[in-house]
């Protein structure tokens, strides 16, 4: 049965370690977090964007895949189903399709707004016993179609928005979605110790967990980070794996071309990586 991510985060933040939010973008990929995630007796947050949503023909179709999908694989580590960057409709939806866990994204609007709409979503959320995700500053770079300029949050706005009672904060501190630019700056770590020390013990989550270097997730993780959202480095892996199995004529041997056959090395790919990165985040037999 799918969780809400408050219990699991509370003991992630607790405990000093992170829960891996994976985006998923159809059935291998869900399958492939899972089993690792059961394999590893690790809790699991499966991350989708809007685009990701329609790319699988809706809320009601992922609901269904997922909770078919734990029950005949007997996943029983907690697993949370999380919509990511999410409109206000968009949370509507999803809760009305039986997510477990909601983002609602509001930081393109201006603070006071933000504020407004967040409330409304703790109201909704807490009356489903569902868990929510607010943003401040915002996440640079672009992921399905959301784009932000990456500003830095401030943590007085942080804690305004913790303050009513959302299960967890997305704060931007210099963090940015798809592959981190040569000259990155890095992370804004004054800002992260701020934030967290601002906003009481509300789970911070770290976006763009694609190519952050690992004692920089370390240090996160001892400053308050609970979640890191990773989407990229999936679809990297996956897609290194099946070019390869293409170039070396793989799919022209035997029955290569079976689609069984065909994305296996990406699957077995998007295992490994998450595998990495539950070692990284520390989750392993916190389930
Ligand atoms: P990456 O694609 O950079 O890993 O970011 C994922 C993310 O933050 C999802 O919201």
């Amino acid at each position: 049965m799918l969780v809400s991510a408050k219990d699991m985060l509370q003991k992630a933040y607790e405990g000093k370690y992170a829960v891996g939010q994976f985006n998923i973008n159809n059935l291998e990929w869900t399958k492939a977090i899972l089993l690792t995630a059961q394999e590893n007796n690790s809790p699991v947050i499966l991350g989708v964007s809007e685009g990701a949503a329609k790319y699988m023909c809706g809320y009601e179709t992922i609901v269904g895949m997922v909770n078919g999908m734990m029950k005949e694989l007997n996943i029983t580590v907690p697993v949370a189903l999380h919509l990511d960057h999410g409109s206000y409709q968009g949370a509507l939806d999803a809760m009305a399709a039986g997510f477990s866990s909601i983002m609602f994204d509001g930081s393109h609007y201006a603070i006071e707004e933000n504020i407004a709409k967040t409330t409304e979503m703790v109201k909704l959320t807490a009356e489903k016993g569902l868990s929510l995700e607010a943003e401040v500053g915002s996440i640079g770079g672009e992921e399905d179609g959301v784009v932000g300029k990456g500003e830095v949050a401030d943590p007085a706005e942080c804690k305004q928005i913790a303050d009513l009672g959302v299960t967890m904060l997305a704060a931007g501190i210099g963090n940015i979605h798809g592959k981190y630019p040569e000259n990155w700056a890095g992370l804004a770590f004054d800002a992260l110790e701020a934030i967290n020390a601002s906003t009481g013990n509300t789970p911070l989550v770290l976006h763009g967990g694609t190519g952050i270097p690992e004692e920089m997730i370390k240090k996160a993780i001892s400053l308050g980070v609970a979640k890191i959202n990773v989407n990229t480095e999936c679809q990297l892996a996956f897609q290194e794996a099946t070019r390869k199995y293409i170039e070396a004529g793989k799919d022209l041997e035997g029955k290569g071309f079976d689609p069984r056959k065909l994305l296996n090395p990406g699957f077995e790919a998007i295992k490994a990586t998450v595998k990495e990165k539950m070692e990284l985040f520390g989750s392993i037999n916190k389930a």
